[in-house]
């Protein structure tokens, strides 16, 4: 939630900004707003509700001066809904100050009260403008911008990512984290601050990740990272693996069609030095210690929304191959059911961004009760990978549009890669067939690339239920979760009401939904894997079909059986049991992007979301 960047150094400072917002934007888009220091070494503040074309056409309209310190801010709306006013920069002493935040500020009431009751005004019914008046008093009092940021974060409780300027000490940004994220770009002679490398990528690959609780100093020349009562730390410097153009849209219509595109680079690239001789070799999993894989009896995977769903798709293959059972439990409920774990219990979280709170928490309440944790997560330098013992990145590259598509591709992946390690280690899955598992996995980037030709049929489709109001995904088995998945997409893309089910599950139930004309994807295990799961599917479909859906099977392109029941056939490569969804997923994702682009709606950014949801 909420985008954040800081500059200081010598270009123009709204530039770089907006540039970095733009790169963010997917973060949260209700508003924006940026704040410089200009070489009047007055504060200049713009801010606008809407998305960042709005603050740009403010900007142009009325333009602010050209200094070369300053913060900005893309906004996802907690306290306060999306104005002008509630956009980020809030001011302080008298408006030399600006600050923006990330989070939420959990003890806002208190410390507003407080500052009421000293004739404190405020503009705002956000949190964080409690932060900005709140620093404005300590800096009036201390005349030290460092000093005074410093006591307010020792006051606050929750969430937060700050930044502040003050026009008083110009060339300076301060910046601090609890919980929410924020890296720091390392330039010659000037230096960003970001909540993901994203915001500064187009400058410089050179990045520091700033620990939990720290705080940091920036000018042109120095950084300094301190904690919260001012003992300078050591950060360890990473070198950003993405490249400025891959957070670009180039000629794509959009990012979600550029990042459906680049599937099978995501599943490649995640594959790529984890695979040796043929077999499966993860090292970031052998820094944990083969005897303590060895000894894992339970795998949880905590994940939201898709992550959770390519979480679910891993279970059955690595319980399949490394013989432990293996749960998903959605991050935000695993904390609250007293959950099973002992130090024997491997718990895997799943986050593309990895700073969604919920999987951070998830993770911090597993390192508490004795769980050994990995990471799999597409963000270098993000949260959840630094507080797990282990972090097995997925290579997809930065996925901008708010709908995940590659990175639920590579996650899936990674599990694979995780299940094949493990039964390499725990000997539960013969050389052989480990080595046949690893050839499906290396035909995986082939298979999806075939099946993006079916981009017009699925187009076709969806643009002939432009007009549909519900519609229902079913699967079975590794089906299910893509049934989940294509429902997920649908919801959030389209605005439709859809619902996936395991298709065993519709008598129990759902199958009162069904009534004439509705459309029912049906994804269709292979006859070459169990004739008796393709059989009880085609049953499936003749049950609905017979109620009057109308089916739209995803089927793998030999399978004749299914024609005569299926009102649409959209062929799919063949692959082998487990590698399906990574095949399936492709045509539900397309159609969803393909029926909210027939409706008008922005496929990147769709109403209310937020790509990284650092707020539980
Ligand atoms: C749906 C989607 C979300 C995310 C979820 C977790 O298209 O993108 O459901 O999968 O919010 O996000 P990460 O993976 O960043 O933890």
């Amino acid at each position: 939630m909420c985008g954040i960047v800081g500059y200081v150094g010598n270009r123009e400072a709204v530039g770089v900004l907006l540039g970095g917002l733009k790169r963010l934007e997917y973060r949260g888009y209700d508003s924006a707003g940026v704040a410089v220091i200009g070489p009047d070494a007055a504060l200049h503040t713009a801010k606008k509700a809407g998305k960042l074309a709005m603050l740009r056409n403010e900007l142009a309209e009325h333009p602010i001066a050209a200094g070369v310190t300053g913060i900005g801010h893309t906004r996802w709306a907690t306290h306060g809904g999306p104005t002008d006013v509630n956009a980020h920069p809030h001011l302080g002493d008298e408006g030399k100050l600006a600050l923006i935040h990330n989070g939420i500020i959990e003890n806002f009431a208190d410390l507003k009260n407080e500052l009421l009751a000293q004739g404190v005004e405020f503009d705002s019914e956000t949190d964080s403008e409690v932060a900005a008046k709140l620093l404005g008093l300590e800096y009036a009092r201390t005349k030290d911008l460092r000093a005074a940021f410093r006591a307010v974060v020792g006051r606050l409780t929750g969430a937060f990512t700050l930044l502040a300027v003050h026009q008083d000490e110009p060339g300076v940004v301060v910046g601090a984290r609890r919980n929410s994220p924020l890296v720091i770009g390392l330039g010659e002679g000037e230096n960003f601050l970001g909540s993901d490398v994203a915001a500064f990528i187009e400058y410089t690959r050179q990045a520091l990740a700033i620990g939990q609780d720290q705080m940091v100093v920036i000018t042109p020349d120095s950084v300094t990272v301190t904690d919260f009562d001012g003992n300078v730390v050591e950060v360890e410097p990473f070198e950003v693996q993405w490249d400025a153009s891959a957070a670009d849209k180039g000629g794509w219509s959009s990012f979600m069609l550029k990042e459906i595109t680049e599937e099978p680079d995501a599943v490649a690239n995640t594959l790529r030095e984890r695979l040796h001789d043929g077999d499966v070799v993860v090292p970031e999993l052998e820094a944990l210690g083969d005897d303590i894989l060895a000894g894992i009896d339970r795998i949880t995977v905590v994940a939201a929304g898709t992550a959770a769903y390519a979480g679910l798709v891993g279970t059955y293959a690595i319980e399949a191959w490394a013989r432990v059972p293996v749960d998903v439990q959605l991050a935000h409920e695993f904390r609250y059911r007293d959950p099973i774990v002992t130090p024997t219990t491997l718990v895997v979280s799943i986050s593309q961004s990895g700073e969604t709170m919920d999987t951070l928490m998830a993770v911090k309440h597993a390192r508490e009760l004795g769980a050994k944790t990995v990471s799999i997560c597409n963000t270098q330098g993000a949260t959840i990978p630094r507080e797990s013992d282990a972090a097995l990145y997925t290579h997809a590259g930065p996925e901008v549009a708010v709908a995940s598509t590659k990175a639920f591709v590579a996650q899936i992946t990674a599990l694979y890669l995780l299940g094949l390690h493990l039964a390499r280690i725990k000997k539960t899955l013969p050389t052989g067939e480990r080595r046949a598992m690893v050839a499906e996995l290396e035909a995986v980037p082939a298979k999806i690339q075939k099946t993006l030709a079916v981009h017009d049929r699925v187009r076709q489709l969806a643009h002939w239920m432009a007009d549909t109001r519900s519609v229902l995904f079913l699967g079975r088995h590794v089906g299910y979760p893509i049934a989940l998945e294509g429902a997920l997409k649908l919801k959030e893309l389209a605005y439709i009401h859809a619902e996936g089910f395991a298709a065993g599950e519709l008598k129990h139930g759902p199958i009162a939904l069904i009534e004439p004309g509705l459309p029912v994807f049906v994804i269709v295990p292979s006859p070459r894997h169990s004739e008796e799961m393709h059989r009880k599917v085609i049953s499936n479909i003749q049950e609905i079909r017979a109620r009057g859906a109308r089916v739209i099977a995803l089927a793998e392109q030999a399978d004749a059986a299914v024609l005569p029941f299926a009102d649409e056939v959209i062929a799919l490569p063949l692959a082998g049991k487990f590698f399906e969804p990574l095949i399936g997923v492709i045509p539900l994702q397309i159609f969803a992007m393909e029926l909210a682009a027939a409706k008008g709606l922005d496929v990147d950014q769709p109403r209310n979301l937020a790509k990284s949801v650092t707020v539980e």
